[in-house]
């Protein structure tokens, strides 16, 4: 977005962070998913968060600044790797875990002693936190355990008239949720994968970083079924192979499809849908094409597996969950 369109919008964007100050809930564009957005100094704005979620309240919030400037009002025992990392990937769909410094609202870390940190990549996101001045804790914009939204309307479907404000400012670039890199052990874990990859990362640490591992901390994207579609979701290999043998499959509604291949005559009564053939575009339109599948009441939606290659790890991260199968 460019200057003179964050001028236009100059007086939205102080009308926003009004709202933030008095306790208010605010939905908003981040380059990654819709954040829905409170101080994240003030308790009551926070538990607004949990009762429009329906989160449980130990699953801790991210908290998204302006700047890495603002890093040690919210964090302590900052790692010095930490700050080529936010030089690197700052403004940026990464997620950094650290110590919580001393006053940290237990609503935001869900009691633990830990603090998420990011600084967003999108210019209307970065404009609101800086004219609001502090931290926003910000979940992705959906109720607890459904896909996040990657555009204003999935906002509106999520939570209505629930939030006070909903900044529209279309699509998501990424489309998936930020990597959370956790800095707080003996070696930096990714507890979710996402667009900045495990070998980007190990650019700046060394080596590539494992992910999760044992003792992870707490974070709700990691359960095993969080992401669900309403529409049953199957990772499959060969779609059209299943559709083939179908006495497996229920025959009064139609059968949706998310594949990288289309063929010249899908087979009857299915629904397919042609995805991109790179993760940055696949990753971009997932979540929208789930939703869109939904409203369609398809019995099912196969998924075909897109490839195990570099870039993908995110999707299939997304795509397992999605399925209810832990994966690992
Ligand atoms: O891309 C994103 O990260 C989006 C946008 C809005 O910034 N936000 C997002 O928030 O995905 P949410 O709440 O839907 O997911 C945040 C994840 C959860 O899995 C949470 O458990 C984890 O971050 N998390 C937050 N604080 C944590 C902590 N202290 N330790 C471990 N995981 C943490
Ligand atoms: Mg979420």
């Amino acid at each position: 977005m460019s200057q003179p369109a964050l001028t236009r919008r100059s007086a939205e964007i102080t009308a926003a962070a009004a709202v933030w100050r008095r306790g208010g809930l605010v939905a908003f564009p981040t380059e990654t998913v819709y954040g829905l957005g409170a101080d994240a100094t003030n308790e009551q704005a926070l538990a607004r968060i949990f009762a429009a979620k329906g989160r449980p309240a130990d699953h801790p919030l991210i908290v998204h600044l302006a700047s890495s400037a603002e890093l040690p009002r919210w964090a302590r025992d900052i790692p010095p790797v930490a700050w080529p990392l936010a030089a690197r990937f700052w403004p940026g769909p990464l997620t950094l875990i650290f110590r919580r410094a001393p006053g940290v609202s237990d609503l935001v870390t869900g009691g633990q002693d830990t603090v998420a940190l990011r600084v967003p990549g999108h210019p209307l996101a970065l404009a609101l936190l800086s004219a609001f001045g502090g931290g926003i804790a910000a979940p992705s914009a959906n109720r607890f355990g459904r896909v996040s939204p990657t555009l204003a309307a999935h906002v509106v479907a999520e939570f209505g008239t629930v939030v006070d404000c909903i900044i529209d400012d279309g699509p998501c670039a990424v489309g998936l949720e930020s990597t959370i890199l956790d800095l707080t052990g003996p070696l930096p874990r990714v507890l979710r994968p996402g667009a900045v990859s495990r070998s980007a990362l190990g650019e700046i640490l060394g080596t590539a970083p494992e992910i999760g591992g044992a003792g992870a901390p707490r974070a709700p994207g990691r359960l095993a079924s969080h992401y669900v579609p309403d529409t049953p979701l199957r990772l499959v290999t060969d779609a059209a192979a299943e559709l083939a043998g179908r006495s497996a499959l229920p025959e009064d509604k139609p059968v949706a499809v998310l594949a990288l291949r289309t063929p010249l005559a899908p087979p009857p009564n299915c629904r397919w849908v042609g995805m991109p053939n790179d993760p940055e575009h696949y990753g971009q339109q997932l979540y929208a094409r789930l939703r869109e599948i939904d409203s369609w009441d398809c019995a099912l939606v196969l998924v075909e597996r897109p490839p195990t290659a570099d870039g993908w790890e995110a999707v299939h991260d997304r795509l397992t969950r999605a399925s209810g199968s832990p994966g690992r």
